[in-house]
């Protein structure tokens, strides 16, 4: 079978490595951003939602914390090593939920769900603009009418200052196994063209005393604020209905604490 482009363009030599990956991001609270993220649909609707659907969910660590929170729950990603990974951390929890392999912007869900997520920055997998309104249609056809649709995309300011606000160099262990992480690089080549960043991420992995270096570069995009509220307004598919600085309701993009661009949409 011929794998969608955009499997070619993530880094997928990184994310075929999923439990390594796991490891690397368990400093992570996954309990809390749900908790937030439960609050924003509470917010907006007035109860709590019952559905969820992760794009681009990696672990699904999410996924799986809406699972036993009781939501009906799916995960999606373009890695089968990352689905199978997902899978068998749900089956080791005793947790239930669908984890379907697949394009974020070329998918069907085959029941509509309430609250949806693509969360750490997956959205700079989505090069073209493109791609971005097929994606945004998957979103708003996967939703119920009102559904709402949170994406947690960087912070303007790391681009646009070149301050980084993201922890780029960090090591992280479980199990025996140790990952130092190093994501990103200053040589990394921006094309203020296309606004992406041929981005190369460095893990080395340490077992049984041996270490192992693997590098995987490949094209991640960075979006303005104005620029992602156009893309949103032209797909006709959904409005904004809020934008905070961090996965917390009192910090908005303005914010000195802010540090990512967390955009609230609601499915027309
Ligand atoms: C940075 S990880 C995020 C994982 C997870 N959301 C989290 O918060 O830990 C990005 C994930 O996006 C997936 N991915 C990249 N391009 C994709 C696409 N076009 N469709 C679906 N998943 C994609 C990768 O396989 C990877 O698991």
């Amino acid at each position: 079978m011929k794998m969608p482009q955009s499997h070619h363009k993530s880094h997928h030599k990184l994310y075929r490595l999923a439990e390594i990956y796991d490891i690397a991001f368990d400093f992570k609270d996954f309990a809390s951003e749900c908790e937030f993220m439960m609050s924003v649909y509470e917010n907006i609707i007035g109860r709590k939602p019952e559905s969820w659907l992760e794009m681009a969910a990696g672990p699904a660590r999410h996924t799986l914390e809406m699972a036993r929170l009781g939501l009906q729950a799916t995960a999606l990603d373009l890695s089968p090593e990352m689905v199978e990974y997902g899978r068998s951390l749900a089956h080791s929890a005793g947790v239930k939920f669908e984890y379907m392999c697949g394009d974020m912007a070329e998918f069907i869900l085959k029941q509509p769900v309430e609250l949806a997520g693509l969360l750490l920055d997956s959205a700079s997998y989505l090069l073209e603009n493109e791609t971005v309104y097929r994606h945004l249609n998957c979103a708003a056809d996967a939703l119920v009418k009102n559904g709402v649709y949170i994406l947690e995309m960087a912070h303007p300011a790391d681009h646009l200052t070149g301050r980084k606000s993201t922890r780029t160099d960090w090591e992280s262990a479980r199990d025996g196994k140790k990952v130092r992480m190093i994501w990103g690089d200053e040589s990394d080549k921006l094309d203020v063209i296309s606004q992406t960043t041929e981005t190369s991420v460095h893990m080395i992995v340490t077992e049984n005393g041996q270490s192992t270096e693997i590098v995987d570069t490949c094209p991640q995009r960075f979006f303005t604020c104005t620029e992602f509220r156009a893309l949103v307004d032209a797909s006709g598919r959904f409005e904004i209905v809020a934008q905070y600085g961090a996965m917390d309701r009192q910090i908005d993009l303005r914010h000195k604490k802010a540090w990512r661009m967390i955009s609230v949409l609601k499915k027309r």
